[in-house]
């Protein structure tokens, strides 16, 4: 690793402390002190539990465990619906159906208290009823002389209360209800969708204000929620057929939430230091590093030049929506191997596979088996930290994204060529005039997830006259979208097609965040040839190979590019799995919007039987979506093509190219091959198109 300490006015001591990550959505309401006096009681909801099986879970409950006082409806330690009565001294009653809920099934659940006959019900009732098992009980009890108690506090959704707040529930929830009266069965039963029963006190309805974090209550009461850790929404309810697949058409089809015990958005975390970066800073990428004891930690940031001013020429897009929806990815092919190579080359020796307490990635499941679709940063992220090694392979480094991207900067700054970082944030907020004023702007090794601003900003780049580099593999490919309310989260749907870590349910295929159509930007009818030339074909093993120079190459529009390159085999060595071409592929595909006179440089071979064509290129077992055999689309394409106003593209079209930059003392022909390039899209005075072209370009 190469570091350069700096100089900063918050190096010194601090005291430490243990800071605890409470893993756990659910809903919070605050107000309900009149809920904690109703006489005659029903609470209800719609549930599809996950894992009715864990243990007791909360589904709407105003209890306090410490005082043993309130009411709450629940899954129990049986699996079935439960009723939970306190009474302030002892245990609480329990009253439970006893008949275990079925995991993925919609139910309806409830419990009523009849003061007059001091009558506790419980029941479940599925909303389909199954033609060959009988779902449904229901539980009743006649107490002597309890009473409700008030459990203080507040009403919490999908969890059982407390401090911190325990009890938390797997599965969607939908239509939670508070009624002053114990409602009869029949009543119950009619509620399906309808008016709800008289009575209501309070109600929340999840198919109000989907993409933000409160939850609205209908009833008289006026007691809205919040909504903690961003629990997912947009998720299709009890009564949702298939009719409309984007809940905007039909918000009464999503009005559930689906609840885990391991979400996490903000940490919470009290403010130790902070950092004004001083004036004249070089903007650049940076560490915080922290030590206690024998320990130590590096936190990295990103430093961007003063907004509307430049450091260089050249601009390097950190692609932080990709390490964030990385963030903290335990792998499926984690174990002693890795422990063995971490301690081996002194890495950073913590891996998110031992330590899910900081909520996992959105390539791994939730405890209950859905796939993660939120993000955010504002949790410690070990898999982006200086040091952290991905894969443990044989070949090459290991390294990925934010430490992959390093062999990048490293090179820069030893072939002298100055840069300045903006990352993913920048671009989405601020768009194309963050960029416009640079000569040339580069993307690492991994720009994958982008929201529409973000490629509009880039494309507006390359259109406006700027000269754009994309020195990667399966980029621009997942369409992710930003939360209005909740800064530092990223929601990626994982809909139809696309190499996949889970796939999402059929109807939640739209962002809740923008309502926008999740999924493949491909599905969207934006596929990454549109902006750079090339696109995700193929992907393997973290394996690296060769490019073979194209008859193309001599081309006077792009023999410069090769320029004291005599080798028609290029990057058959390099960090990154031993190979500039390796492990995810991009190619050229003029149907997907690669421009006519894109220039092919270089293709690559000698791919190991590990890589298969992407999902999304397939048709048949025999056909492909372009009509080409499959072998001949599992290739990385090196390309070239000019745009508008003097502006060009380079694309590598494979992400483990910057792995091969600094070889043999950064004298080889990939490292001769980005230099030639980057000298001349930096040189104002550069024409990159001949006169031929230039006319229907511009
Ligand atoms: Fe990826």
């Amino acid at each position: 690793m190469l570091e350069e300490p700096v100089d900063a006015a918050f190096a010194g001591s601090y005291p430490s402390r243990v800071q605890p990550v409470r893993l756990g959505s659910y809903g919070r309401i605050d107000g309900t002190e009149p809920l904690g006096r109703l006489g005659n009681l029903t609470l209800m909801a719609t549930i599809w539990p996950t894992t009715p099986d864990k243990g007791e879970q909360g589904i709407l409950s105003r209890f306090d465990p410490e005082t043993n006082a309130g009411f709450a409806l629940a899954i129990g330690s049986d699996g079935g619906a439960t009723a939970i009565l306190g009474h302030g001294s002892g245990a609480p009653i329990r009253l439970s159906v006893g008949k275990a809920l079925k995991a993925r099934t919609w139910y309806r659940i409830w419990a009523s208290f009849d003061r007059a006959k001091d009558r506790l019900v419980v029941g479940q009732t599925p909303i389909s009823p199954s033609p060959f098992t009988d779902l449904a009980g229901t539980a009743s009890l006649t107490l002597e002389g309890e009473v409700l108690s008030d459990g203080g506090c507040c009403l919490l959704i999908a969890a059982s209360g407390g401090e911190p707040v325990s009890g938390h529930f797997n599965g969607k929830i939908e239509a939670p209800a508070i009624f002053d009266r114990a409602l009869e069965p029949a009543e119950i039963e009619a509620a399906a969708g309808g008016e709800p029963p008289q009575g209501l006190v309070a109600g929340w309805d999840f198919s109000r204000e989907i993409s933000g974090t409160r939850i609205v209550d209908i009833g008289p009461a006026g007691v809205h929620g919040e909504l903690v850790n961003l629990p997912a929404r947009a998720m299709t309810g009890s009564t949702w057929t298939g009719r409309e697949m984007c809940w905007r058409h039909a918000p009464e089809d999503y009005a559930a939430i689906h609840f885990h015990d391991d979400d996490i958005y903000d940490c919470g975390w009290e403010t130790d230091f902070s950092f004004t970066v001083p004036h004249g800073f070089r903007s650049g990428v940076y560490a915080a590093r922290l030590r206690c004891g024998e320990h130590e930690d590096r936190v990295p940031f990103f430093v961007c030049p003063p907004k509307g001013s430049r450091q260089a020429d050249l601009c390097v897009v950190i692609p932080t929506f990709t390490y964030v929806i990385y963030g903290n990815h335990a792998r499926p092919d984690f174990g002693e191997h890795w422990r063995r190579r971490a301690a081996a080359w002194n890495a950073y020796p913590w891996n998110p596979a031992d330590h899910p307490e900081y909520g996992l990635s959105t390539y791994n499941f939730h405890s209950d088996g859905s796939g993660i679709c939120h993000a955010s940063r504002l949790r410690p992220i070990l898999t982006l930290r200086p040091g952290f090694v991905s894969i443990a392979e044989q070949r090459g480094s290991g390294l990925r994204h934010f430490q992959a991207d390093t062999h990048l900067l490293a090179w820069l700054e030893a072939k002298g060529f100055d840069f300045d970082v903006l990352t993913d944030e920048e671009l989405h907020h601020e768009g194309v005039e963050a960029i416009a004023p640079y000569r040339t702007v580069t993307t690492t090794s991994h720009p994958e997830y982008h929201t529409a601003e973000t490629l509009d900003a880039l494309q507006q780049y390359r259109d406006g006259g700027g000269r754009l580099m994309y020195l990667g593999g399966n980029g621009f490919y997942w369409r992710v979208a930003l939360h209005a309310e909740a800064p530092g989260v990223i929601e990626i749907r994982r809909g139809e097609g696309g190499i996949r870590a889970w796939a999402a349910e059929p109807g939640e295929y739209f962002n809740a965040f923008d309502g926008a159509y999740g999924g493949l930007w491909r599905r969207s009818g934006r596929p990454p040839q549109e902006l750079a030339g090339v696109g995700f074909s193929a992907q393997g093993l973290f394996e690296g190979s060769y490019y073979r120079r194209s008859p193309q190459a001599s081309d006077p529009r792009v023999s410069w590019i090769f320029e004291g390159v005599d080798d028609d085999i290029l990057g058959n060595f390099g960090l990154s799995g031993g190979g500039a071409a390796g492990y995810e592929l991009d190619r050229v595909d003029r149907r997907l919007g690669t421009p006519e006179h894109t220039i092919i440089l270089a293709s690559s071979q000698g791919h190991s039987d590990s890589f298969v064509l992407v999902p999304e290129e397939h048709l048949t077992h025999v056909t492909t979506w372009p009509g080409a055999p499959h072998q001949d689309l599992i290739r990385a394409d090196m390309v070239f093509f000019e745009a508008p106003k003097n502006g060009a593209v380079f694309s590598t079209g494979s992400i483990t190219f910057c792995g091969s930059l600094c070889h043999d003392g950064y004298d080889n022909n990939i490292s001769r091959i980005l230099e030639n390039v980057l000298t001349r899209f930096l040189d104002p005075e550069a024409v990159l198109q001949t006169a031929a072209q230039r006319g229907p370009l511009s």
